[in-house]
C-alpha cells in the first residue's frame, strides 16, 4: 500500500463551487494559463489583494504569515459588503423577502462550503462555528462527554496545536479519561510504528492533518486505519490543510473534521465542524439558546434539526457568504495549482536558506516533499531570539510569525523556547522569499 496521505486530488473542483449563492461569479483573475502544473501568477493574484497590493498606503508588505491568518481577495471582501448592503437580516426567522434571501444566501454557502471538502451531505453535516478551536470543543464537549468517562482512551500527538490539546486535557480533567501520544519520528514526521498498540481500546484519535509549526503534512492512512481496527472515531484538524491542497473528507476516512474560514481567504469568525450525520443525529446540543430548538417548555426543550441543533444564536451569516466567496476563489484558482505552487515555493525556500544561511540557519521541518511537506517554514537564527528576527524583518515590511505558535507541548520536543516561523500562500512568490533571505543577512549581521 502507498505511504502517502490519503488526500484526494480533485481534478474537477469547478463541480464543487457550484451552487453556491448563485449569484457570484468566480473570476479568474490572477490565472495565468502556462506550461507546467504550477502554473500560477502569484503577482497578478496580488492585484486581487487590496493588503498585498504594492500601492497600498504604507507600501508593499511581503506577507509570509498566511498560517496565521490569510488576506482577502476583493470579491470576499465585496461578497460581504453587498449582503450587508443588500440583503442583511437575520436568517431563519422574518417571512419578509431581504430576511428569506439572508437565509438562502447563508445555507447555500453552507452547501459550497461542504462541497469544497467533500462533505457527502452539506446541507446537513456541514456546522458553522466560530473558528477551528470551537469546532474542536464542540466535539469534546458534546460528543466526548456524552460518549466517554474515567478509563476510556483519547489518542492525540505531540504535535498539535493548543486547539486540540487543551479540549482534551480539560476532559481528562473532567472525566478521568486516559490520553496518549503519538511522538514525533524522523524527519519529523509522526512516528506510527506502534499506532496499534497506542490505539488499542482507544475511544478516539484526535490528531492534525498538517502542523502549524513544521510545516509536516501528516499521513492519516494508517492512523485512520489503525483506529478503524480499533473501533476508535478521528477527528482531523484540517485548519492547516484545507486552505492548500484539495480534500475529500469522506475519502480521509475520519468521522469528524475541523478548519476555519480566516486561513483560506475568507473572513475571521467563522469555522467548520464537519461529522458524518448518523453521529451528529446522536450528538447532544452544545451551546443552548436560540436557533438549536424546536420547542422550548418550562420543564424541557427539543432539539432542532441537523444542522442547526449545534447553531445556537444568530449564526455568523456574513461570514458565512464572505467564505462561500472564498470558496469560489480558490476554486476558480484550483487547488491542485495552489498545491503546485507552494511546492515549488517551498523548495526553493528551503534551498535558498540553506544555500545563503548554511548552519547559521536551522529549519524545524520536513525536507522539500510535495506529499509530506507544506509551506510552513519555522527556523531559528543562530543566537538570535525569533522575537528580534521577526522585528528586524518587520523593518524590510516582511510579516511573520515569531512565538510558540500555540504548540509550546511541541517547542518542548524541539527543545526551543520559540521558532520565527514564515508561512507561504498562493499570492507568494520567489521575490518574497528573497527578500526574507537577503533580511536574514541583516539579521545576522546585527546580531552577530
Ligand atoms: N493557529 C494559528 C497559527 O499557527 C494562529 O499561527
Amino acid at each position: 500500500m502507498s505511504a502517502e496521505p490519503k488526500i484526494v486530488l480533485d481534478t474537477d473542483v469547478k463541480r464543487r463551487s457550484t451552487g453556491s449563492t448563485g449569484e457570484r461569479s468566480p473570476r479568474r483573475a490572477g490565472v495565468v494559463p502556462a506550461a507546467g502544473h504550477a502554473d500560477l501568477d502569484p503577482r497578478a493574484l496580488r492585484a486581487d489583494f487590496p493588503l498585498l497590493s504594492s500601492d497600498r498606503p504604507g507600501g508593499r508588505v511581503v506577507y509570509l504569515d498566511s498560517a496565521a491568518s490569510a488576506q482577502h481577495p476583493r470579491s470576499v471582501l465585496d461578497a460581504m459588503d453587498r449582503y450587508y448592503e443588500t440583503t442583511h437580516a437575520n436568517v431563519h426567522r422574518g417571512v419578509y423577502a431581504i430576511a428569506e434571501e439572508a437565509t438562502r444566501l447563508y445555507e447555500s454557502a453552507r452547501v459550497a462550503v461542504g462541497r469544497f471538502v467533500g462533505a457527502p451531505r452539506p446541507a446537513t453535516e456541514i456546522v458553522f462555528t466560530k473558528n477551528v478551536t470551537e469546532a474542536i470543543n464542540l466535539v469534546a464537549y458534546s460528543w466526548a462527554r456524552h460518549e466517554l468517562g474515567a478509563g476510556d482512551v483519547v489518542v492525540l500527538t505531540e504535535i498539535e496545536h493548543h486547539a486540540n490539546l487543551v479540549p482534551w486535557l480539560m476532559l481528562a480533567q473532567d472525566r478521568g479519561v486516559e490520553l496518549r501520544y503519538l511522538r514525533l519520528g524522523a524527519d519529523y514526521q509522526l512516528d506510527v510504528s506502534d499506532i496499534d498498540r497506542l490505539v488499542d481500546g482507544a475511544k478516539l484519535v484526535a490528531l492534525t492533518c498538517a502542523s502549524n509549526v513544521l510545516g509536516t503534512v501528516v499521513d492519516l492512512a494508517p492512523v485512520v486505519a489503525a483506529a478503524k481496527r480499533a473501533g476508535a472515531l478521528v477527528l482531523a484538524d484540517g485548519a492547516q490543510l484545507v486552505p492548500h491542497r484539495p480534500v475529500d473528507v469522506a475519502a480521509l476516512g475520519v468521522d469528524f473534521f475541523g478548519f476555519t474560514g480566516h486561513k483560506m481567504l475568507g473572513p475571521t469568525g467563522i469555522g467548520v465542524l464537519w461529522a458524518r450525520e448518523e453521529i451528529l443525529e446522536v450528538m447532544p446540543p452544545f451551546l443552548g439558546g436560540g436557533e438549536m430548538i424546536r420547542d422550548v417548555r418550562l420543564d424541557g426543550f427539543t432539539p432542532n434539526e441537523l444542522p442547526w441543533k449545534f447553531e445556537a444564536g444568530t449564526p455568523p451569516i456574513a461570514e458565512a457568504v464572505g467564505l462561500g466567496a472564498a470558496v469560489d476563489y480558490l476554486s476558480a484558482v484550483g487547488l491542485e495549482r495552489v498545491h503546485a505552487h507552494e511546492s515549488a515555493l517551498t523548495a526553493y525556500a528551503l534551498d535558498r536558506l540553506a544555500s545563503e544561511h548554511g548552519d547559521d540557519v536551522t529549519v524545524f521541518g520536513p525536507a522539500a516533499d510535495p506529499v509530506r511537506r507544506s509551506g510552513v517554514i519555522s527556523f531559528a537564527v543562530r543566537d538570535v531570539h525569533p522575537h528580534d528576527v521577526a522585528q528586524v524583518l518587520d523593518t524590510r515590511g516582511i510579516c511573520v510569525r515569531a512565538g510558540h505558535h500555540c504548540a509550546k507541548p511541541l517547542m518542548r520536543c524541539l527543545g526551543v523556547p520559540a521558532t520565527t516561523r514564515a508561512s507561504l500562500y498562493l499570492y507568494n512568490d520567489e521575490e518574497d522569499v528573497d527578500e526574507l533571505v537577503d533580511a536574514l543577512r541583516d539579521v545576522r549581521r546585527l546580531f552577530g
